[in-house]
């Protein structure tokens, strides 16, 4: 008896492990202002179809290759010396590796 408790104990802790440490879904609203904030933010200077103007290309193809951690920290902490600015003051790391799937899973209007 003893046994039993703790061990469905122990499979409903880990069991529940990875559900807590899985961060909330984004608000839809929130998504829709991403979204916009990439097109119109973004697209100004990675052009409105992620083909590369002033910044690089953001084509999936292009970002694929490219280490996650080092896309995401590009995106909050901008490229210091070029014209990339931080984008943490707006957004969340969560927010900006929304954006980074969206990318990656192309974004083109
Ligand atoms: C004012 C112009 C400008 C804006 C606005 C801008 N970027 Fe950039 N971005 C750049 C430039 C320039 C680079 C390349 C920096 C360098 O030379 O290393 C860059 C680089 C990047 C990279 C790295 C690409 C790679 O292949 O290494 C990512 C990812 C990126 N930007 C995403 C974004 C996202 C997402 C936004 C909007 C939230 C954004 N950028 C807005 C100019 C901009």
């Amino acid at each position: 008896m003893q046994i039993s408790i703790c061990s469905t104990l122990l499979v409903t802790i880990v069991l529940c492990q990875p559900v807590l440490s899985i961060a909330e879904p984004l608000p839809v609203a929130r998504e829709a202002e991403l979204h916009n904030m990439l097109v119109q933010d973004c697209g100004s200077c990675h052009g409105l179809t992620f083909k590369g103007g002033l910044g690089p290309s953001l084509l999936p193809g292009d970002l694929r290759g490219k280490p996650r951690d080092f896309l995401i920290a590009t995106i909050l902490n901008g490229r210091p010396g070029t014209a990339m600015p931080p984008w943490h003051p707006l957004m969340t790391r969560q927010e900006a590796e929304w954006m980074l799937d969206k990318l990656l899973a192309d974004a083109r209007p």
